[in-house]
């Protein structure tokens, strides 16, 4: 199976993925598709739902039940998508230093992977698609054409994710973030399922330093111009 039309983005949390997505998608008229909305959404479900989260079976259970829905901003309050639980509208929950500080155990579990990868692929089928995470390269795309796999320095993503958070109005503090984001590789990294690693055919953008122009620009010159 080949998968000409997907491209794979993988990286570190707060490596800016998802804005390079979204720019390449802009510029390809390809669909934007965030696969990391839908562990936040589970590691949300099972925060509501589950006691014990060091409860697999029943965390697995969450992820095989909740039905995941993405579509596009009703509100204009900064958010690129709507993303919804059951129906409801959790855009914003799923980002909470909560959320943050679960994701990463909640991910690790091999049935919460299967049942996300199941529904990433059938939405992946559909081509065209600039899909982005940790493990589409490597795990649920591997034949995907194009693999780009976004890197920068922990301090620098911090600062980026500390940027955000703060034009969201919500308290916090680089330090936190800068924590926060180094332990969440350090799981996400070392897992034994679908652990986050550049695929072997994959381009590695180191992105320290660079402005969202310049990465974009090295992107499109991977992806051969397709657009120029
Ligand atoms: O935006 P940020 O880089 O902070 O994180 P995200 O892409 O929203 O992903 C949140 C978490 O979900 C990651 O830290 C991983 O633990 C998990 N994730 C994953 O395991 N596999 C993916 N394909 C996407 C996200």
């Amino acid at each position: 199976m080949s998968f000409i039309n997907l491209i794979a983005i993988d990286g570190p949390a707060a490596s800016g993925k998802s804005t390079l997505a979204e720019l390449i998608a802009n510029k390809l008229n390809y669909f934007f598709f965030d696969t990391g909305v839908m562990y936040r959404a589970v590691t949300l479900a099972a925060l509501e739902q589950v006691k014990n989260l060091d409860d697999e079976a029943k965390v697995t259970d969450v992820a095989n039940r909740i039905r995941i829905d993405v579509q596009p901003a009703s509100v204009q309050d900064g958010r690129v998508m709507d993303i919804l639980v059951d129906g409801r509208d959790v855009t914003w929950q799923i980002r909470t230093p909560e959320v943050d500080r679960k994701v990463s155990k909640v991910s690790a579990y091999a049935g919460v992977r299967k049942a996300m990868t199941e529904q990433q692929r059938r939405i992946g089928e559909r081509g065209n698609m600039v899909m982005v995470g940790r493990d589409i390269g490597t795990v649920v795309f591997p034949d995907a054409k194009y693999k780009i796999y976004l890197e920068a320095s922990p301090e620098e993503r911090a600062r980026r994710r500390f940027v955000e958070v703060q034009k969201r109005g919500e308290p916090t503090s680089y330090e936190d973030i800068l924590a926060s984001i180094r332990k969440r590789d350090e799981v996400d990294s070392s897992r034994a399922v679908a652990p986050l690693k550049p695929a072997d055919d994959a381009h590695v953008i180191d992105s320290d330093g660079k402005n969202i122009d310049i990465v974009l620009e090295e992107a499109l010159q991977i992806l051969g111009n397709p657009v120029s």
